[in-house]
């Protein structure tokens, strides 16, 4: 029993010799990474994003969109990791930024193009904190889209409002999409000289069309969903559509319906996924209804016509 207890606590010894080691280790690492980023980003960066990475290099003082200023953390710190190795490795029309934004894959490698990042979230003010930048999300199935708009740039790095483009989400029964109007409100001047992605909203604009967008989330003809009631109720959009302000593209984890799901969900035999299936309303009807004041509705003539 004594032999027992000894040979317990000379393993709890070295069970947290190796877990101190591994965290010293980590801490030595990231600064080696920084240090490696900083060497990486003089030479590469610097020339167009500044040495202070303030986004005034010499080399990009003619070009129409600037290079960002990396060091704004009100605007980088949200962005995840992911985006700025897909930036770095393909360039900006990656994530439908100006072809300006070279790519460098063929000069630098993936582990490098990480090491410039995490240089660059030590210049971040205000600072940086890895739980500001959840990961990318990049859901099953996601259209592609005839305009690239991404809502890592728009709804993550700006903070545009949810509903400063989907207004009706407050006040009707569909969310709604921006007009072409609404998009070039702000890009008559932003991008439109140097970034194709954004030419295109002009082009429409000219013709008097409106963007065709492809349409991610529909419930069946026979059902009646209104965001009104749910908006007002409090219920986030995220909780029913995923984290949008982290997806590059929007999509949804499964499309189109499925009969079996929503027999599987009613007698519930596994956890209810997102995609919009009846077992999936009813379920937070009933969660919600426990709550005082709370009434929605459970009897099938007000979800189906
Ligand atoms: C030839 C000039 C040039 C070089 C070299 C360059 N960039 Fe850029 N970069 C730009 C421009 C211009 C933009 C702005 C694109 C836009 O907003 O549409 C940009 C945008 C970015 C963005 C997007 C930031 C955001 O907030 O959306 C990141 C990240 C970035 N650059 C990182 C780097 C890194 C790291 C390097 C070096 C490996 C680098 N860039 C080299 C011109 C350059
Ligand atoms: C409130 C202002 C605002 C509105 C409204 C707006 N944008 Fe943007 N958009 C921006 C800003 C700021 C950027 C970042 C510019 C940069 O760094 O290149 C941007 C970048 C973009 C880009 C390049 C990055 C990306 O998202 O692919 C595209 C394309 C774009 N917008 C399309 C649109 C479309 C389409 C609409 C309408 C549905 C729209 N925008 C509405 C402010 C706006
Ligand atoms: C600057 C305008 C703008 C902002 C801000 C914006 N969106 Fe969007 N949203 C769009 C456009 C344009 C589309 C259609 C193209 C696409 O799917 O990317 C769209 C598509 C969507 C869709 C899919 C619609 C469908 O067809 O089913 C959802 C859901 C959505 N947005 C939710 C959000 C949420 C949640 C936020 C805030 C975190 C947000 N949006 C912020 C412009 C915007
Ligand atoms: C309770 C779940 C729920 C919430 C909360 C919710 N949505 Fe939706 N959303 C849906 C469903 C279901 C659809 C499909 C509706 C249909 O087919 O008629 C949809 C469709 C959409 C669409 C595409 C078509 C349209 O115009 O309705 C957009 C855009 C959208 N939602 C944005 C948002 C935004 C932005 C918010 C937050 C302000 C939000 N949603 C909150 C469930 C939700
Ligand atoms: C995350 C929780 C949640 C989900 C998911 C959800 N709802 Fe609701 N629903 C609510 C709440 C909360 C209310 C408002 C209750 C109140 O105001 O007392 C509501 C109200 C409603 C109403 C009542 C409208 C009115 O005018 O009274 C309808 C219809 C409705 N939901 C349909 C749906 C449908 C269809 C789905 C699935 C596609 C769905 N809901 C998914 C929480 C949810
Ligand atoms: C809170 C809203 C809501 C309520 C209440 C509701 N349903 Fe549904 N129902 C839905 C949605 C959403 C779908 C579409 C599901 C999908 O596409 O997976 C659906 C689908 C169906 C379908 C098609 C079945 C299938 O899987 O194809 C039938 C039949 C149906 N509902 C009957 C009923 C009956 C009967 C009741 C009353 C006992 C009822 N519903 C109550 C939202 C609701």
């Amino acid at each position: 029993m004594r032999w027992f207890a000894g040979a317990g606590s000379l393993a709890l010894v070295v069970v947290v010799g190796v877990l101190l080691r591994g965290g010293l280790t980590a801490g030595a690492g990231a600064d080696r990474d920084a240090a490696a980023g900083q060497a990486l980003y003089a030479r590469s960066c610097a020339p167009c994003h500044g040495t202070g990475a303030k986004g005034d290099g010499a080399s990009a003082a003619g070009f129409a969109t600037k290079p960002a200023d990396l060091t704004d953390g009100r605007l980088v710190n949200r962005l995840p990791d992911e985006l700025f190795v897909r930036v770095i490795m393909d360039g900006g029309p990656a994530m439908g930024l100006a072809p300006t934004m070279p790519p460098f894959r063929g000069n630098l490698n993936e582990d490098q193009a990480r090491q410039i990042v995490t240089f660059l979230r030590t210049l971040a003010q205000p600072a940086f904190r890895p739980e500001m930048a959840g990961p990318l999300v990049t859901p099953a199935h996601a259209p592609l889209q005839p305009i690239f708009f991404n809502h890592v740039i728009h709804a993550g790095s700006f903070q545009i409002p949810c509903q400063h483009c989907h207004a009706d989400a407050r006040r009707g029964a569909a969310a709604g999409l921006p007009s072409v109007q609404r998009c070039m409100g702000c890009h008559v001047i932003i991008g439109a000289q140097d970034n194709p992605e954004i030419r295109k909203i002009h082009d429409y604009w000219n013709r008097r069309q409106s963007i065709p967008w492809v349409r991610v989330f529909k419930v069946p003809e026979f059902t009646y969903f209104p965001h009104k009631p749910h908006v007002r109720a409090g219920v986030e959009c995220q909780t029913c559509h995923g984290p949008i302000e982290r997806m590059p593209r929007v999509g949804a984890d499964r499309l189109g319906h499925f009969i079996p799901d929503d027999l599987i969900n009613l007698i519930r035999t596994r956890p209810i996924v997102r995609p919009l299936t009846m077992g999936w309303c009813v379920d937070c009807h009933r969660e919600r209804n426990a709550r005082k004041g709370m009434k929605a509705p459970l009897d099938c003539v007000t979800c189906h016509h």
